[in-house]
């Protein structure tokens, strides 16, 4: 058995009604690139030790994070999570629906940068970046207007299999990463590390706004 089924199998593996979720999404032709479930616990880690009430996602998929960090939000906490796909959005709220988690999760359809330009002026404890990679720069120049001291900024996908080390100019998805990565490191307001995750295919970036 390898280290990651070990260690997801220890912590009881993903939960019946998430594989299921994850499936039906699987037959209805959406991309399998939700969260692992070490990642989705990590997530859940930090949302419970950051008394995180107010969470913005940036990528929905099928709602498969959204509900994972949903679960562990108090009572009167919420989730504004930013789609851009209807189909991918629908399925989603459905899934929500389905875990009881409508009060707490909202998604909002349309481009993530039309939807973030539409939430200034507001503050989230906790904000997820995992939508399209070569828009990670933008996303973390909002994120850091979204937030305030203590603050924490969560990315997946920061290794994108290993191509942001030397990205290949013609692969934007790794440009933007790696440029990310390189501001996420260097800003001053943040402390900020990257995580291994997926057997260390990939990886998660977590940042906390210092306070000052
Ligand atoms: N966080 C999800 C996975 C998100 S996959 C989970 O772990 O369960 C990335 C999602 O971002 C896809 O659904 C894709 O449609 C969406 N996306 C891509 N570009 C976007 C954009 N510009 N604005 C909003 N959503 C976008
Ligand atoms: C892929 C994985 C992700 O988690 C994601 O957000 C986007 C793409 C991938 O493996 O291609
Ligand atoms: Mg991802």
């Amino acid at each position: 058995m390898d280290l990651q089924e070990y260690t997801d199998q220890l912590f009881g593996g993903e939960e019946p009604q998430l594989a299921r979720m994850r499936e039906e999404a699987e037959q209805e032709g959406l991309p399998a690139i939700q969260v692992p479930v070490e990642v989705g616990r990590l997530l859940q880690l930090l949302i419970v030790q950051t008394r995180a009430t107010k969470v913005l996602e940036i990528g929905t998929l099928f709602g498969y994070s959204s509900i994972v960090m949903g679960r562990v939000l108090p009572a009167g906490g919420k989730i504004i999570s930013l789609e851009v796909n209807s189909k991918h959005q629908a399925l989603a709220q459905k899934n929500i629906s389905s875990a009881g988690l409508s009060q707490k999760i909202e998604i909002r359809l349309g481009n993530a940068l039309d939807s973030l330009q539409k939430l200034e002026g507001q503050e989230f404890d906790f904000i997820f970046i995992d939508a399209d990679k070569d828009t990670y720069p933008q996303y973390l120049q909002w994120a850091l207007k979204l937030s305030h001291e203590g603050s924490m900024i969560a990315a997946d996908n920061v290794w994108r299999h290993g191509a942001v080390a030397e990205p290949p100019d013609d692969d934007q998805a790794a440009v933007g990463i790696a440029t990310f990565n390189k501001e996420l490191a260097s800003n001053p307001r943040l402390l900020a590390t990257i995580v291994p995750a997926r057997n260390c295919t990939d990886a998660v970036a977590l940042a906390t706004v210092k306070r000052s």
